[in-house]
């Protein structure tokens, strides 16, 4: 057994790391099984119910046999409403026979994007905080991700020229996440037409993660580089049913691109997970769009925004910590270096004294030690005793 360890920590893992919202979540639950009153802003886990019209359809799909093996790309029905959807949202018109695969959460889209594209040595920038999937799947595909830091004293902004310093002859693609997960940030399309320019202008790919288009706060836009010109055919756009949804145990998420780099997802996707499960594809197919499931996503976006100004106002009277406001996702960041902790203390802390569970933000990147992720995809409830307890444990502090 150790011998199995030390070879995989010196073969081509030595580089990849495991999640570090997984980490806080399994201690979470260990204290929970111990009975203590826990209340977790961990995971990026939406609490409500997945809406009625998909759950009714996919118990039907799943009477009614719907349990063989799928088409590899996924179910025709449900490409085809995710098409309809992706025009809707982005205005980008994608041919579901040839240009949409469903895949096993937006996760295994990362994972074949980078398997089927990055070849050894290739270079891939991620702007961070981010997202540690991206730089995983980069790492596994024997890529090297080369990270750029994000200022919180620009809200996160992206930022086109520190991207463009890091262009080599070796890069390959360039990773966008708007809104982003774990900042909220949104970026504007001014900058996203500039890394747009920078991708036509040195020939790379944009690999755009929109799982989080829909949940968007006050005046704030979300727009998606396929939809500026010449740029859907660099463009892999990767968007799923976890958040928008509140479907993060079905494990549906989709990639969108031009048929020639789908005919390459495609290909590590025979090998990995083949299909998705059928009676889920057909149920998501089949409720996706209608009007009932359209009302309760709203419903999802109207008590998103409560939370969100919840909890701005708790934690803006809290002392020791600050915060940039998010304009998208359910996620804010919070500096906890003004009780002279790091993001990994003041985490481990809350979850052992006060059973209150936050990511540290070292998770996402390296340059943000004294940051933590607090996930607000949380009942109203469970915030207002939350910030209660993050408030008590912030005072012990100043
Ligand atoms: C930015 C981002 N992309 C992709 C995913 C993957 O989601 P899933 O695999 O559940 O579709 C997540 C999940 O937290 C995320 O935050």
């Amino acid at each position: 057994m150790e011998e199995k360890q030390s070879f995989a920590e010196k073969g081509k893992l030595a580089h990849v790391y495991a999640s570090g919202i997984r980490a806080v979540m399994n201690r979470a639950a260990e204290l929970k099984r111990e009975g203590k009153p826990v209340i977790s802003f961990s995971a990026g886990e939406p609490d409500f119910d997945t809406p009625a019209d998909i759950r009714h359809a996919a118990s039907a799909a799943m009477e009614n046999h719907m349990t063989h093996y799928s088409s590899a790309r996924g179910e025709l029905c449900l490409r085809e409403e995710i098409a309809k959807k992706i025009l809707r949202d982005t205005g980008v018109d994608y041919d579901p026979e040839t240009e949409i695969l469903v895949t096993s959460g937006g996760s295994e889209a990362i994972f074949n994007t980078m398997e089927a594209l990055v070849n050894r040595g290739d270079e891939v920038i991620i702007p961070v905080p981010a997202f540690g999937n991206y730089e995983n799947s980069v790492i596994l595909a024997g890529g090297t991700p080369v990270t750029v830091p994000l200022d919180p004293g620009r809200q996160f902004a992206l930022d086109p020229d520190e991207i463009e310093n890091r262009i080599t002859d070796r890069t390959r693609m360039i990773v966008l996440n708007s809104p982003n997960n774990p900042t909220g940030a949104i970026y504007s399309r001014a900058s996203m037409e500039a890394v747009a320019a920078l991708a036509r202008r040195y020939d790379l790919w944009i690999f755009s993660d929109e799982i989080y288009s829909s949940i968007v706060y006050e005046d704030m836009k979300f727009c998606s580089p396929a939809s500026f010109a010449d740029m859907k055919e660099r463009t892999i756009m990767m968007n799923g049913f976890s958040k928008a949804y509140a479907m993060t145990g079905w494990r549906l998420g989709y990639a969108a691109c031009p048929k020639e780099i789908m005919d390459a997802l495609v290909k590590v996707h025979q090998y990995l997970t083949c299909t998705s499960p059928t009676f889920l594809q057909i149920g998501a197919a089949e409720g996706m769009n209608t009007e009932g499931t359209r009302e309760e996503t709203e419903r999802m976006k109207k008590a998103f925004a409560q939370r969100r100004q919840m909890i701005l106002s708790e934690l803006g009277t809290m002392q020791g910590l600050s915060f940039v406001k998010p304009a998208g996702a359910f996620y804010i960041m919070v500096d906890v270096g003004g009780l002279g902790l790091t993001g990994k203390e003041f985490s481990s802390r809350l979850l052992e004294t006060k059973y209150t569970a936050v990511v540290p933000a070292d998770a996402f990147g390296s340059w943000y030690k004294n940051w933590v992720r607090i996930s607000y995809a949380a009942s109203e409830e469970k915030i207002r005793e939350g910030m209660a307890r993050i408030r008590s444990m912030a005072a012990e502090y100043c």
